[in-house]
C-alpha cells in the first residue's frame, strides 16, 4: 500500500485529494496545525467525514524540526505540499508572514525529504498567480513569470525551488501551475464562494446586498475535484515535469455574479454595491491557461464546466443556509 502525506489536508484541495487517494487505496497522512486538533468541528470541517480513515500529525510550516520529525517517522512514497497562506488579498496586508510561510514551508519539506526520503515523489502547489500581468494569453509552462503580489512571489519562488531540487538532487519534484479552482468547499473569502453565499442568503431573505471590488477581473475557473486528479496524475508519470492545469476559458467576476444570482432567482444589479476596499494594490486582470501539455501527457481534461460549477456552489449554499447543510449557525463564516 502506497503511503502519501498531504500538507494542507484541511483546505479545499487537501480534502478532495485525501478522498481521491483513499479511493485509490493509499494510506493517507495529513499535516495539520495544532489548533485544528483542538477545534475539529470547525477547523477540520472539510474532512470530518474521512477522519476515521486518515492519520493526522500536527506540525507548523514555520518549524523545520516539526516537519522533519513527521517525515522521519513516515518516509512517505508521495508528498503533496498544499499548505499555504492562499489568499492573495491578505498577502498584501501581511507580506512577511505570507512569504515566510509559503516559501520556508516548502523549503523545509523539500530539505527534509532530500535527507530522509529522497525517493518520495513531491508535488508543489504552484499557482497561475506566478504569471501576473504577462501580455501573453493563454499562459503555458513556457510563459515568463511576472507575479503581482507577495503571494504570487512566494509561489514563483516555490516553483523555482522545486525545479532546483529536481535538477540538483535528481528528486521527482514537480509543480502544478494551477489556475483558479472552486467548489462548495471553497473558503468564504474567495470571490466565487463569497458570491454563492450571498446569492443563497439574499434569496432566503437573510441578507440584502453583496459588496465586491473589481468586477472586470477575469479568471479561468475550474472545479477543484478535477484539479486534484491532475495533482495525482503528475506523480504517476515516468518523468518529473511541471504542468499547467486550466480549462482554457476565461470569465469575469461579473459573469460569475450574474450566473450565480440568476441560479438563485435574483438580479444581481438590485443587490450589488461596488466597494473600493476590495480592490487590490496590484491586480491580475486576466488569467487564461493552456493545459495542452497536461492533456497530451497526463490524459487530463476538466469534466465540470462553468455553469455546472456555479450551480453546484449556489445550490449547496442554499441547502446550507436553509438548514439542510449540516453545519450549525456560525460555522459557515469560515467556509464549508
Ligand atoms: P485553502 O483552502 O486556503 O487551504 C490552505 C491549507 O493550508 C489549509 O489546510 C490551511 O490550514 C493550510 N495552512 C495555511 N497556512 C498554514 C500554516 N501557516 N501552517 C500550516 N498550514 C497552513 O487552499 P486551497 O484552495 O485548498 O489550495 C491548496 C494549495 O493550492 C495552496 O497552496 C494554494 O495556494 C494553491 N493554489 C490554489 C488554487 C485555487 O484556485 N484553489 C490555485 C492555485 C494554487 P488551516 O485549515 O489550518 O488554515
Ligand atoms: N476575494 C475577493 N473578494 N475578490 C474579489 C472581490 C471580493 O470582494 N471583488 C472582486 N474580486 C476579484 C479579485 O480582485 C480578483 O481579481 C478576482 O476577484 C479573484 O479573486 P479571488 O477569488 O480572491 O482569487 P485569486 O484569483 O486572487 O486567487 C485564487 O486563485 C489563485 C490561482 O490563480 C487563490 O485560490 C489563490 O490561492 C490561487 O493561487
Amino acid at each position: 500500500m502506497k503511503k502519501a502525506i498531504i500538507t494542507g489536508i484541511t483546505g479545499q484541495d487537501g480534502s478532495y485529494l485525501a478522498e481521491l487517494l483513499l479511493e485509490r487505496g493509499y494510506e493517507v497522512h495529513g499535516v495539520v496545525r495544532r489548533v485544528a486538533l483542538e477545534y475539529p468541528r470547525s477547523r477540520m470541517r472539510r474532512i470530518l467525514h474521512i477522519l476515521d480513515r486518515v492519520t493526522l500529525h500536527s506540525a507548523s510550516l514555520e518549524s523545520y524540526a516539526s516537519l522533519f520529525n513527521i517525515i522521519a517517522d513516515l518516509r512517505p512514497d508521495e508528498c503533496y505540499h498544499l499548505a499555504a497562506q492562499s489568499f492573495v488579498s491578505y498577502s498584501f496586508e501581511d507580506e512577511f508572514s505570507t512569504i515566510q510561510t509559503n516559501l520556508n514551508g516548502t523549503h523545509y519539506v523539500l530539505s527534509a525529504l532530500k535527507r530522509l526520503a529522497p525517493q518520495c515523489r513531491f508535488y508543489f502547489a504552484g499557482s497561475s498567480e506566478v504569471f501576473g500581468n504577462v501580455p501573453v494569453s493563454p499562459q503555458n509552462e513556457d510563459t515568463p513569470f511576472h507575479p503581482r503580489s507577495p503571494y504570487g512571489i512566494s509561489k514563483m519562488a516555490g516553483v523555482e525551488l522545486t525545479r532546483n531540487y529536481r535538477e540538483a538532487y535528481g528528486m521527482f519534484a514537480v509543480s502544478g501551475i494551477l489556475f483558479n479552482h472552486e467548489s462548495p468547499r471553497r473558503g468564504a473569502e474567495f470571490v466565487t464562494r463569497k458570491i454563492s453565499i450571498a446569492a443563497a442568503r439574499i434569496s432566503l431573505g437573510l441578507e440584502r446586498e453583496i459588496r465586491l471590488g473589481n468586477l472586470d477581473a477575469r479568471r479561468d475557473w475550474g472545479h477543484a475535484r478535477d484539479y486534484v486528479r491532475a495533482m495525482w496524475l503528475m506523480l504517476q508519470q515516468d518523468e518529473p515535469r511541471d504542468y499547467v492545469i486550466a480549462t482554457g476559458r476565461t470569465r469575469s467576476v461579473r459573469d460569475f455574479l450574474d450566473a450565480a444570482f440568476t441560479r438563485a432567482g435574483l438580479d444581481y444589479r438590485e443587490h450589488l454595491v461596488v466597494d473600493e476596499t476590495f480592490y487590490r494594490p496590484a491586480e491580475v486582470h486576466e488569467l487564461c491557461g493552456d493545459a495542452a501539455r497536461a492533456r497530451d501527457g497526463l490524459g487530463w481534461s476538466p469534466t465540470v464546466g462553468f455553469r455546472e460549477l456555479v450551480h453546484e456552489m449556489v445550490d449547496s449554499d442554499i441547502a446550507l443556509f436553509s438548514g439542510r447543510g449540516g453545519l450549525a449557525p456560525g460555522e459557515w463564516e469560515v467556509g464549508s
